[in-house]
């Protein structure tokens, strides 16, 4: 039975938060194999789950949304699964621009751009171009992402300018992934399918994110979810090091 939270996205949102959320949607090939249906079943299903997170993050506080697509591991699958799931992203891309615009949504995509197909990547950039005015969410798709390799091309960058001070490396570090403004630190991490692992995913950014794993696949991930997964983040103590302010004593 699921467990019932009281807090609900209009409190969540007159506490006045600013979130990013970062999310590593698992489990959508399992979820079509249990219902005896091909994976790429599951990938349609996930990316209708994504339209509809996408349209209530901001009432659940969050300004910046970090989804993890297609990793640079992926592209290891059956070059049938990776064409599927670049023309879905293609596709939704087209439909969704619109959308995007008409809803405040700001989109990037973080990642590689010289091994996808250039349409595609045509197609990311004028999103990002129709989209650069958004204010009420910053949605950053990650394709053909690996943190580890964004880490080595922005250390590469620093190198370059031999300036290896933490604000320019953040700078570096946006750069190298073709962000193009700083984005904050994620605050919560949430992994769908049952896996409790980053999969070389934001690896710096994630420094104090609180996590949040859940068994639930990706596909049947709904705004009751989302919710728990908020509760919990607000349940969370977050102390970053230091100690909380009642226990400071010098006696
Ligand atoms: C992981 O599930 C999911 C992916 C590798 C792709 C995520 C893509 C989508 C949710 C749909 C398209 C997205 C957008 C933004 C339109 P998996 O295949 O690894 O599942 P498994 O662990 O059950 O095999």
């Amino acid at each position: 039975m699921k467990q019932q939270f009281t807090l609900n996205s209009k409190q969540h949102s007159n506490e006045n938060v600013s979130l990013h959320v970062a999310i590593i949607m698992d489990g959508n090939g399992r979820w079509a194999q249990q219902r005896g249906r091909p994976r790429f079943w599951g990938h349609r299903q996930g990316a209708e789950v994504v339209k509809k997170i996408v349209e209530i993050a901001p009432d659940y506080g969050i300004s910046t949304l970090t989804l993890y697509a297609f990793s640079s591991d992926n592209w290891k699958r059956p070059q049938q699964e990776v064409n599927l799931l670049m023309q879905l992203l293609q596709r939704k891309l087209q439909t969704e621009t619109k959308n995007s615009i008409k809803n405040g949504v700001r989109m990037s995509f973080i990642g590689r751009r010289d091994r996808l197909d250039p349409r595609l990547v045509a197609e990311m950039e004028k999103a990002e171009q129709e989209t650069a005015h958004g204010q009420k969410l910053h949605l950053r798709l990650a394709v053909d992402y690996s943190a580890r390799e964004v880490l080595a091309r922005a250390a590469q960058l620093a190198a370059e300018q031999n300036d290896f001070s933490r604000e320019r490396f953040d700078e570096y570090l946006a750069k190298a992934m073709h962000c193009p403004v700083v984005t904050p630190d994620v605050d919560l991490l949430i992994r769908t399918g049952g896996e409790q692992r980053l999969s070389d995913f934001l690896l710096w950014e994630c420094a104090y994110a609180e996590f949040y794993f859940t068994n639930v696949m990706w596909p049947d991930f709904d705004e009751d979810e989302l919710a728990r997964a908020i509760a919990v983040f607000h349940s969370r103590e977050r102390r970053f090091g230091a100690i909380p302010q009642m226990q400071v004593s010098f006696g």
